[in-house]
């Protein structure tokens, strides 16, 4: 399981290299693929870093209810059946296979989980390797120029789900996955802003500021660049001023 970054084709690590040019077979896990921008990303590092043949497997992802009344229960059933399409995917391969992730497999990304369930249900054993990979955070702590969390201080990292639900902690915060500009529900004076989308990327577009300054502004230019190219994927660094 090989963390490739978030994005930028240069972010990805001499060992993710290393570790690529040893598969045979690549899996790619994908939901029919809308995300043009992200296969494009996934291409552009095989096609630059791979030095010999390798196959493609495309496992297209089981649907999901994005808005269940149980949260934790749907996703669960939705792993069961991602994992079984999994298992059906390497039966029958053999040699070494790979799974590129976005980011790093540690943050935001079920893949090791799946692949752990594959395991246990015992029909099959591999091995594996997880391989890490720079994340959208860092990426976007990179780019702002920006530390994530005070001197000495703890950094918060979660969803824009949780974020609407439990507000702004103390301290900082990191909010992935959000589809509703969630930073617009975080009321005061003292909240500054760290946002960035498609980092790495072509589209890369960074907007910083106190957030009743340039919510607005995010909200406006995040709705213009998805409408622009039918997707987005953007993170965002909240912090009350100390
Ligand atoms: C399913 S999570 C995967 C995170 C990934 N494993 C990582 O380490 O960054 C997808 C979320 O990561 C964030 N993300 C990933 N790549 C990004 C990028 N290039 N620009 C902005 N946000 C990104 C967004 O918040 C997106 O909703």
């Amino acid at each position: 399981m090989i963390g490739i970054g978030a994005g930028d084709p240069d972010q990805v690590t001499v060992q993710a290299i290393k570790a690529m040019r040893q598969v045979e077979t690549f899996f790619v896990i994908g939901k029919g693929e809308t995300k043009h921008g992200l296969v494009a990303v996934r291409t552009a590092i095989l096609d630059q870093h791979m030095d010999r043949p390798y196959r493609i497997v495309s496992i297209t992802d089981p649907p999901r209810d994005r808005t269940p009344a149980d949260y934790v229960d749907t996703v669960a059933g939705w792993h069961d059946r991602r994992s079984a399409v999994l298992e059906s995917a390497f039966a029958g391969v053999t040699g070494v296979g790979g799974i590129l992730v976005w980011g790093d497999p540690a943050l935001y990304d079920s893949t090791l989980r799946m692949i752990q369930r594959v395991l246990d249900r015992r029909a099959m054993h591999f091995d594996y390797e997880v391989i890490p990979g720079v994340t959208s955070a860092q990426a976007l702590a990179a780019r702002h120029r920006v530390v994530l969390h005070g001197v000495g201080e703890p950094v918060h990292v979660t969803t824009g789900r949780r974020l609407r639900a439990e507000g702004l902690g103390a301290h900082s915060t990191v909010v992935m996955l959000d589809g509703e500009c969630s930073f617009t529900a975080i009321s005061g004076d003292d909240v500054h802003i760290w946002w960035g989308a498609y980092l790495g990327m072509p589209d890369e577009t960074l907007i910083e500021g106190p957030l009743p300054a340039v919510c607005d502004q995010i909200v406006r230019r995040r709705a213009e660049l998805r409408d622009r190219n039918g997707w987005i994927m953007d993170i965002y660094l909240l912090r009350r001023r100390g």
